[in-house]
């Protein structure tokens, strides 16, 4: 099938090569020539496991293209829509501005089809009624408009795109329009539905939704075991054996459990924040209280982070040197979107200490970005001479650090494990002072 993708950043870049896997034709479409050209020559503009491989792949074996110009998505029989929706200036609510301007920069080139109906495939987090709104503007051309949210994670992203848990496509009102939609994008994704991937199909607004109940559901249960983590610290529990029991339970789970400095990125912070605003303009602002919580708890823990590090530093951070390793908001990702590592980083900075901070993907584009900050190149090089070290991002190359060998290179031995991924007892062993979240 001829499909286009507008928007090629993280999600349309991901999905527009994973549709070429699928086999179908597509050329993805952003106003951004530079990421463009750097995708044209099968390089990915953001670090992700597994992507730069196919994207190079596909590029090169014909079936994959990128362009700027709307123009190249004419003929298409399938559009995904694919464009950020960030939080906006003024306050919670999401961003709308790009895609209105994807959707009416597209509908002048939506064509009909001689294979069934064309279509125009929504799969950005949005405010629940922007489909509705979008359908009746979409209404005037030949083309109908599916609402199909898309829940990848990033540094999972090729595995979640092309074996996600679900599929949901959110369906025209018309019988008739619902029906031949869902066929066409059964076709779309023949190849994982034949794998017996779930697929679901409702109604736009469940549709959108589904999207922002699961990123809510995600972000409270990681605020509920932060909050768990504040009670296990006045009573001297273990945080990490609690969520190991509770999770035992299969109602429950064991999964999205970790305690530490919270969560981040592009998505769940923002999410929780557009979909408050939501509710408040639909008059329900009451049913979403509680992520005001899950927004403050996630929150109080970087605050804590930094009160940490300044008791343990004797009460002041001047003339302290302190190590931070990790910017990225998670690790396999070089994003640093509402990043509590990179947050922590700079409230510790701007309070007079001395931060050198390490990134094993994200260094090179933080050095580059932030040139008051001191970027080193390796957790190594980071912590020499440091009065203390905080790990903040738990990747590999942190959770795998021999104690003994850094404790050389440090002035202090004392480290806060900001995402409980290091043994207290080997740190302590080899002389260090060592501080978990929610550990005794
Ligand atoms: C999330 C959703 O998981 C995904 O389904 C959706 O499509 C987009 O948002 P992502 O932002 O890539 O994906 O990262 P995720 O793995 O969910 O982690 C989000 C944040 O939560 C990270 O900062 C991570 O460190 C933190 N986290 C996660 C915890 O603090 N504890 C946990 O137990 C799990």
């Amino acid at each position: 099938m001829h499909i286009s993708v507008i928007g090629c950043g993280y999600l349309g870049a991901v999905h527009a090569t994973c549709m070429a896997e699928l086999g179908h034709d597509v050329v993805g479409i952003d106003v951004d020539a530079g990421k463009v050209d750097l995708l044209n020559s099968g390089k990915a503009p953001f670090h992700e496991p597994g992507f730069d491989e196919l994207l190079e792949r596909q590029v090169n074996g014909g079936r994959l293209r990128f362009s700027t110009d709307y123009a190249d998505a004419r003929g298409a029989q399938v559009h995904f829509i694919a464009v950020g929706t960030p939080q906006s200036e003024e306050g919670y609510a999401a961003d709308m501005t790009y895609v209105d301007a994807a959707v009416a920069d597209l509908i002048p080139h939506l064509l009909e089809h001689p294979d069934g109906p064309t279509l125009v495939v929504g799969k950005s987090t949005v405010p629940v009624g922007t489909a509705a709104r979008l359908a009746a503007q979409v209404g005037g051309s030949p083309a109908h408009l599916v609402w199909n949210p898309e829940f990848l994670r990033e540094g999972f992203a090729v595995q979640d795109t092309l074996t996600p848990d679900r599929i949901i496509y959110g369906l025209p009102g018309d019988p008739d329009a619902a029906e031949a939609s869902s066929a066409v994008l059964d076709a779309v994704y023949a190849s994982m539905l034949a794998a017996g991937i779930p697929r679901l199909t409702a109604d736009y607004a469940t549709a959108e939704l589904v999207k922002v109940a699961a990123n809510s559901f995600l972000a409270t249960k990681i605020s509920f075991i932060n909050a768990m983590a504040e009670l296990c610290e006045a009573t001297g529990a273990d945080v990490t054996v609690l969520a190991e029991a509770i999770g035992h339970d299969d109602r429950i789970g064991p999964k999205f459990l970790r305690a530490g400095v919270g969560f981040g990125g592009g998505c769940l912070p923002k999410d929780i924040r557009a979909f408050m605003a939501r509710a408040g303009e639909l008059g329900v602002d009451q049913a979403l209280t509680f992520l005001r919580e899950v927004d403050t708890i996630n929150t109080r823990r970087r605050t804590a982070a930094v009160e940490l590090a300044h008791r343990l530093l004797g009460g002041t951070f001047s003339g302290k040197r302190v190590a931070v390793l990790g910017a990225a908001f998670k690790p396999d990702s070089d994003d640093m979107r509402n990043s509590p590592a990179l947050d922590i980083a700079n409230a510790i900075a701007g309070q007079g200490a001395r931060v050198i901070i390490t990134d094993p993907a994200a260094g090179p584009k933080l050095a580059k970005s932030r040139p008051d900050m001191e970027v080193a190149a390796d957790a190594f090089e980071a912590a020499r001479d440091a009065d203390l070290v905080l790990l903040l991002t738990e990747w590999r190359q942190f959770r795998d650090l021999d104690p003994a060998e850094l404790r050389e290179v440090v002035a202090s031995p004392q480290i806060i494990d900001g995402r409980n991924v290091l043994d207290p007892a080997a740190w302590r062993a080899a002389g260090w002072t060592y501080h978990g979240v929610g550990r005794p």
